[in-house]
């Protein structure tokens, strides 16, 4: 089939870069030259795990090309992807201001049947606004479409993945031809068993935005069972296992830490409050996830304090700065925090990530108290403690003996649980994590 994906951001690239993959022709449209100019010559400008070699062999064969003109998209096929940005905006609700243009621009460039569907996480509804857009600013009213919804689920670091083996799609339509096609461009996964759940456009698109809250609810619930398991003596993984075997609960998004960041749940969990907000509700559970998981950082920070004292001056090595592993993504990351407050109280900070530290130095530049090594082990030299803030592999295979050899005291302040504490203990390592005593 013909696709255009409108928007190269994370889910807008993934979505146009799978597609082609399967055998469709894409053309994907964004607007910022410095994004295209790489796109063009096949290089993702983000990292993420087998994009950059999908792009490449799809522009190969000649089955994906990007544009910066949204007419040139809109001409080119019949099924449309909104797959712009939808950032936090006043007062945490969705800045739907993208949406609203590419509405416009579609409308303004349509000659016959267009299937518009929304990729973006946005707010129910929202397809009522798409559609009423459309109407005001088509051309010629004869001209008929139609809205879907077809929120997407992938997650960084794992996205080709995900999207190629989706849990569930979810289809939002009002029309039994946007049904047909939608289930048409959807065939290869439906055939190979991944269901499809065809839905409001509404019920897809709280689908969304209730999926996401949920698992930010259950990290946060599980930070709190820790805390009260570093009280008891008891330890967080005995217990999420437990938890977890039960088939209603599930071990996912069970793992204690230092909480969640990233693009989409704290924006997602503060918007769907909104939306609840809006339509008179009080959604006091989500309120409450999003305050558990702020404090978790203070909370780190507060141990460090209790294990070292005073930082300044204290030479202190941080392993990981995005905010989860397999991406080099910064946004909303607990290492933004964390570091920011070490470094007020004057600490030495030698940060090391295996990806995102280019991004880390737009925020904090290197200077007389912070400094990027470019090994792991290099950032341990003299250190007075070592601060884990992201669980990369790279990490947990890392060799313990080496660590203790280069650290001027074997402190080893774990947020994110990858070392055993028994063997940590054993090796002569002074080892604090979450939710272990
Ligand atoms: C999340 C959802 O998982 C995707 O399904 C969704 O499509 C995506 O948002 C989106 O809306 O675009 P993502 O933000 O990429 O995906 O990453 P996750 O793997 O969900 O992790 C989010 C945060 O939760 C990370 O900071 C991670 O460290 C933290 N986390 C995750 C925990 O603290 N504990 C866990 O058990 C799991």
């Amino acid at each position: 089939m013909k696709i255009t994906v409108i928007g190269a951001g994370y889910v807008g690239l993934v979505t146009a870069a799978c597609f082609a993959d399967i055998g469709n022709e894409v053309v994907c449209v964004e607007k910022v030259s410095s994004k295209l100019e790489k796109l063009c010559r096949g290089i993702s400008p983000i990292y993420e795990p087998g994009l950059t070699e999908m792009l490449q062999r799809n522009i190969k064969e000649g089955r994906i090309q990007f544009t910066d003109k949204i007419e040139e998209g809109v001409e080119f096929s019949d099924v449309i992807f909104l797959c712009v940005g939808t950032p936090q905006g006043e007062d945490g609700k969705a800045d739907l201001s993208q949406v609203e243009e590419a509405s416009r621009q579609i409308a303004q460039s349509m000659e016959s049947y267009k299937l518009i569907i929304e990729k973006s996480t946005v707010p129910v509804n929202t397809h009522q606004w798409v559609k009423k857009t459309v109407r005001r600013y088509i051309k010629n009213s004869d001209i008929p479409f139609d809205v879907a919804s077809n929120p997407e689920f992938l997650r960084e670091g794992s996205a080709i993945y995900d999207f190629m083996n989706p849990d569930r799609i979810v289809v939002g339509v009002e029309s039994e031809k946007a049904k047909k096609i939608m289930e048409e461009l959807y065939k290869p996964f439906t055939e190979k068993g991944f269901p499809l759940l065809v839905t409001t456009p509404q019920a897809a698109e709280l689908i969304k935005h209730a999926s996401n809250s949920f698992l930010a609810m259950k990290i946060s619930y599980i930070n709190m069972i820790a805390d009260l398991c570093e009280k008891v003596g008891a330890d967080i993984n005995e217990v999420a296992d437990g938890m977890g075997y039960d088939k209603r609960i599930g071990r996912a998004f069970l793992n204690a830490g230092i909480g969640y960041g990233g693009s989409c749940f704290p924006k997602d969990v503060q918007a769907f409050i909104k939306i609840a907000e809006d339509h008179g509700l009080d959604f006091g559970l989500l309120r409450e996830t999003e305050k558990i998981n702020k404090s978790r950082r203070r909370k780190f920070l507060d141990r460090i304090e209790d294990i070292l004292w005073i930082a300044k001056d204290k030479n202190i090595a941080v392993w990981g700065l995005a905010f989860k592993p397999n991406t080099d993504d910064i946004r909303e990351a607990p290492s933004i925090d964390i570091v920011g407050e070490l470094n007020k109280l004057g600490a030495n900070l030698r940060l090391y990530d295996p990806k995102a530290v280019e991004n880390f130095k737009t925020l904090f530049p290197e200077g007389d108290n912070i400094s990027y090594p470019s090994d792991k082990y290099e950032a341990l030299k003299d250190a007075d403690a070592l601060l884990i803030l992201t669980e990369w592999d790279e990490f947990k295979d890392a060799d313990l003996e080496k660590i203790k050899k280069l650290m001027r005291l074997p402190i080893v302040i774990d947020g994110r649980n990858i070392f055993e504490p028994e063997k940590m203990k054993e090796m002569g390592f002074e080892y604090y994590s979450i939710g272990r005593t």
